[in-house]
């Protein structure tokens, strides 16, 4: 069968996760009062439904609060492998940051991992929960080295590596690094599951309530879209890229990567175990439940957001690795990831900055989210109930001994300059033309105007100027939404926010004094 066959059948429909796909929505209701509380959490995914879970055993008085809904956000978009390997990074981190800190990491995604195997069972929690073992493999001689190298790492830090010359894969490698006791599961029927357990024992949930301000002072207030606040003791903050930077300079310290999903059905059964590459492409494999028998989930991909216009050939290129690699029967589904990455590989988890005592924060898990963000929630639990954890060294937020990696933070930074400044001077084309399905940047009457013209002829206007720090925005053709390259925002074909930082929906060039006829797009 040929590639073209799938690529037209999966190309018909727009990107969809099956973990969404293959559960319920949630309804919980939206914050239209006041209220008070000791810990109001902003944003409602791994680390917030678990921090809430944590902390109302600790008998807190708890609320969440969501912009959309619950588990829909990156928590849905992973691939949703539960792993303390995080490609090729404890010998790394034992040169950068010395031994302690390098164990630490190792220590903190190890317990994350046992916390989800025991809370899964103490919960009975049916969502697919299986122990695998992880695999890096290379086929490229130029890795064999840091391979044998990171075995050597891990063991010293106390993980049961193991260095292999083959795996249960259908291709030959040249060397390969596997951890055992991993495990995989589907995302959101954990998080549902504990959302509903911690709903009952009186934990607040808010959807559709999007924070967009902190009030520091004696009180700490989230204020909400609709203007409702939450006066709490202490505020977590776990919404992807921080909404709220509090002088941490966030948006200056990470950068935003995207990444491609597709699910198929193969006429093999996939082997034991989670894979990934160490070389580029990455390309990172799991199996998955799907109706009465399984499904293989193939990522890779990854390029810094608003890099690519021409989104669909990512998705075409996981294709042709299936094709080659499996013996493919369909394309299930696609879907795309965003993940925020830092300087220094090592996710910001602890205190919003050394001068804010009681804001948390937890960011940065460069794709390996469902551990790191479980690490999260357990460590700020110890800082708020203990006032410590053994873990918080290596993810201090406010480090500063990240000067192994100044020469990647100075590029990140000044590719951010440069979108700030470039994308605000280069002319946008003139050409106003728009085919059915097409989306472009324009210029019309001096003004930058993002347009796309739907299926039907119909013309979405915005202002191409994000909302966040005034990056000008790019299209992404595969998803039809408008990306931010600066710190990953991205927004519909009508403006509405469909990933943060961004508080604000774009402003609509046809609201401003002199309007566009939409007919000069043809
Ligand atoms: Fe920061 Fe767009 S997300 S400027």
């Amino acid at each position: 069968m040929s590639n073209r066959k799938f690529v037209n059948e999966i190309f018909n429909t727009p990107p969809k996760s099956y973990w969404i796909d293959s559960t319920a929505e949630t309804n919980y209701p939206a914050l239209d009062k006041n209220i008070n509380v000791d810990i109001a959490i902003i944003g409602g995914g791994i680390v917030g439904i678990t921090a809430a879970y944590l902390l109302q055993k600790e008998g807190f008085k708890v609320a969440v609060i969501e912009a959309n809904k619950i588990a829909h956000g990156t928590s849905a978009h992973t691939t949703a492998k539960i792993t303390s390997q995080h490609g090729l990074i404890y010998n790394n981190l034992k040169k950068q940051m010395g031994e302690d800190k390098a164990k630490q990491y190792a220590e903190a995604n190890e317990s994350a991992i046992r916390f989800i195997e025991n809370t899964v069972k103490e919960n009975n929690i049916d969502c697919d929960f299986s122990l695998k073992s992880a695999y890096i493999y290379t086929k490229d001689n130029n890795y064999i080295k840091a391979i044998e190298d990171e075995v050597d790492a891990a063991k010293s830090l106390g993980i049961d590596a193991y260095y292999m010359k083959e795996i249960p894969l259908p291709f030959t490698v040249k060397a390969a690094m596997r951890f055992d006791n991993q495990a995989q599961f589907h995302p959101r029927k954990y998080l549902l599951a504990i959302s509903n357990e911690i709903s009952n024992k009186g934990v607040k949930i808010f959807e559709n309530t999007r924070a967009v301000d902190i009030e520091e002072g004696d009180e700490l207030s989230v204020v909400t879209e609709k203007g409702f606040k939450i006066h709490a003791k202490r505020i977590i903050i776990s919404t992807h890229f921080p909404f709220y930077d509090g002088k941490g300079f966030y948006f200056s310290r990470m950068y935003v990567e995207k990444s491609y999903i597709i699910a198929i059905k193969t006429n093999e059964p996939f082997p034991e175990g989670m894979f990934i590459n160490a070389e580029d492409p990455p390309r990172s494999m799991r199996s998955q439940r799907y109706k009465d028998g399984e499904m293989v989930i193939i990522a890779g991909e990854n390029h810094k957001v608003g890099d690519e216009t021409d989104t669909n050939s990512r998705y075409n290129n996981l294709i042709e690795f299936a094709n080659e690699t499996f013996k493919t029967q369909n394309i299930l589904y696609r879907w795309s990831a965003q993940d925020c990455m830092t300087v220094d590989d090592v996710p910001y988890i602890g205190n919003l900055t050394s001068k804010t005592p009681n804001i948390y924060v937890a960011t940065g898990f460069k794709k390996w989210g469902m551990t790191s963000g479980t690490a999260a929630a357990l460590i700020i639990k110890d800082l708020i109930v203990k006032g410590d954890s053994p873990y918080l060294p290596v993810f201090y937020p406010s480090r500063t001994d990240i000067s192994a990696s100044a020469e990647e933070f100075i590029n990140q930074n000044a590719d951010v300059v440069k979108e700030l400044v470039t994308g605000k001077l280069k002319a946008a084309p003139k050409d106003f033309k728009l085919e059915n399905g097409e989306g472009r940047a324009v210029e019309v009457d001096g003004k930058k105007i993002g347009a796309y013209k739907d299926n039907k002829g119909n013309i979405h206007m915005v202002d191409k100027t994000c909302t966040h720090l005034g990056c000008e925005l790019k299209w992404n053709d595969g998803e039809k939404s408008w990306d931010c390259p600066c710190h990953g925002s991205r927004f519909s074909i009508d403006g509405d926010i469909i990933e943060g930082p961004a508080s604000k929906p774009l402003n609509h060039p046809d609201e401003q004094p002199n309007k566009i006829n939409p007919n000069i797009f043809g």
